[in-house]
């Protein structure tokens, strides 16, 4: 297997497909020790193509293991996004002889439909697997939700509603989403929607989920809505916006005015959470790539990756709840060897020659407001990370990190994180680095930040220039990150 993972700009320890097309994450669902990783896949071109559900399990979210392809197109059409749920109480009635079958639940897109001019061509089919995931039988009364005259109208996520006993599914339909419920997963009963003049909507309504989430430090329970959007996102293309609300198994209401996103880079697509995690954690993986220009990154065997395996967190910041991810902790055993430690006092910089940067964890502490980094490599190119208050943000330039020509979206401006201030005094800083790929943590998860970046030759230079007068950077740690391939 590591044989095919040794192609330029390769990912070594995020999850990327051993060859060809990659896009959503699909069907997040841990069962019987294994978490599960479904995705959009095209199996016979680096481009999208007639979507297949590509597969691969693991243990712990950080090695994974290929698996052969779940579910191929048929008559109903080619298989777009969706979930997965562990049927426990066998509604459904697919399991026998005790076992609990493992349901996917998934977009019908109808290409004959839709050449013909039709608005009815995505429709919601199920699936069940009776062997953890090995082999799976398309139900015979497909489609489960049909389509009266919606263009849009995809991307199921299916939930066990404790309160209601029942299932709940959630789909979007261009400006909004529908919440359905169901006793069997079969037959669904169509209950409400939200969406419409809420939140942003420069463009089409994507991959939704829905889920409760304590509030950090307290026993308060919310609703978080997550719709990704395509285009319309801040830097450009797509990218995922979130509202927190309350969910009474009927209606998700929210009082919610502002917009708010889940990552500010323009590389982290489409993302959603487990089902059934063993430990009751909300874990979220999104796609690692932007509409804009995901067809063209300039890669030759396999197409794009996921982001690291993140955990949510609902924190209330003054009379504001935020949404904020952390690299799930599992990943951190991939961390072995220091390559460097730093220190840099206020009003000074440091040159730091690092080899294997590009495949590495960089940490710190500070309480700097006003700091730079800057990644090089001997051919000159640069990937800029400013954090600057005079400025109100901190800006992420890729412009000139590398291989940026291949489409103008990539590389036409410098991409900017909104931040007014701090919640925390001292933070650490997480940054992860994976030779085609950064992901930025700042003030404890609040800001993630996910870029791709494609430096033709590794960076092997960080400049680290503390310009805050009072505050230091410390605990300066850059550390290799094992391949897990
Ligand atoms: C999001 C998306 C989904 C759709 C899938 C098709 O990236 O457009 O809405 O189901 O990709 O591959």
């Amino acid at each position: 297997e590591s044989k095919i993972y040794t192609e330029q700009y390769c990912p070594q320890y995020h999850f990327s497909p051993p060859e060809k097309w990659m896009n959503d994450p699909n069907g997040l669902v841990y069962n019987n020790g294994l978490y599960h990783l479904f995705y959009q896949y095209y199996p016979e071109d680096i481009v999208w193509g007639p979507m297949h559900w590509g597969h691969a399990v693991s243990h712990d979210m950080v090695y994974w293991k290929h698996k052969p392809i779940a579910l191929y197109p048929d008559e109903h059409g080619l298989i777009f996004s969706g979930s997965a749920v562990v049927d426990k109480n066998n509604t459904s009635g697919f399991g026998v002889d005790g076992k609990e079958p493992l349901v996917a639940v998934f977009t019908y897109h109808l290409m004959e439909g839709e050449k013909a001019g039709r608005n009815d061509f995505q429709t919601q089919g199920i699936a069940y697997s009776l062997d953890n995931g090995d082999t799976w039988t398309k139900y015979d009364g497909n489609p489960v939700i049909d389509n009266k005259g919606i263009r849009d109208f995809r991307d199921p996520k299916v939930f066990w509603h404790d309160k209601t006993q029942s299932w709940i599914l959630v789909l979007v339909a261009g400006d909004h989403a529908k919440f359905y419920t169901s006793k069997d997963l079969k037959k669904w009963r169509y209950l409400s929607e939200f969406g419409k003049y809420r939140g942003a909507h420069g463009g089409v309504w994507e991959c939704p989920d829905l889920f409760p989430l304590k509030v950090e430090g307290t026993d308060k329970e919310k609703w978080v809505l997550i719709i990704s959007i395509n285009p319309g996102a801040p830097n450009g293309g797509s990218e995922t916006q979130y509202f927190i609300g309350d969910f009474d198994g009927i209606t998700f209401t929210s009082t919610q005015k502002k917009q708010k996103w889940l990552d500010y880079g323009t590389d982290n697509y489409a993302g959603v959470t487990y089902n059934n995690t063993p430990d009751g954690k909300r874990i979220f993986i999104g796609w690692m790539s932007n509409w804009d220009y995901a067809r063209n990154t300039p890669t030759k065997k396999w197409r794009s990756a996921m982001t690291i395996p993140r955990e949510l967190l609902l924190k209330k910041i003054e009379d504001d709840y935020v949404l904020a991810s952390m690299p799930l902790a599992e990943i951190n055993t991939l961390a072995t060897a220091v390559l460097e430690k730093f220190k840099v006092a206020s009003g000074n910089s440091d040159t730091l020659n690092v080899k294997d940067l590009n495949q590495s964890k960089i940490t710190f502490t500070t309480a700097s407001r006003d700091f730079k980094l800057i990644f090089s490599n001997d051919l000159k190119e640069t990937l800029v990370l400013a954090m600057n208050f005079k400025n109100n943000g901190f800006i992420v330039d890729r412009m000139k990190s590398g291989d940026t020509g291949f489409q103008s979206e990539f590389g036409n401006k410098k991409h900017f994180v909104p931040i007014k201030e701090f919640t925390n005094e001292f933070f650490d800083v997480n940054i992860l680095l994976d030779w085609s790929s950064i992901e930025i943590f700042l003030d404890n998860g609040i800001y993630s930040i996910t870029e791709q970046i494609f430096p033709t030759e590794p960076f092997n230079q960080l400049i680290i220039e503390n310009s805050d007068y009072q505050a230091e950077i410390e605990n300066g740690e850059i550390q290799f990150m094992k391949s897990v391939w």
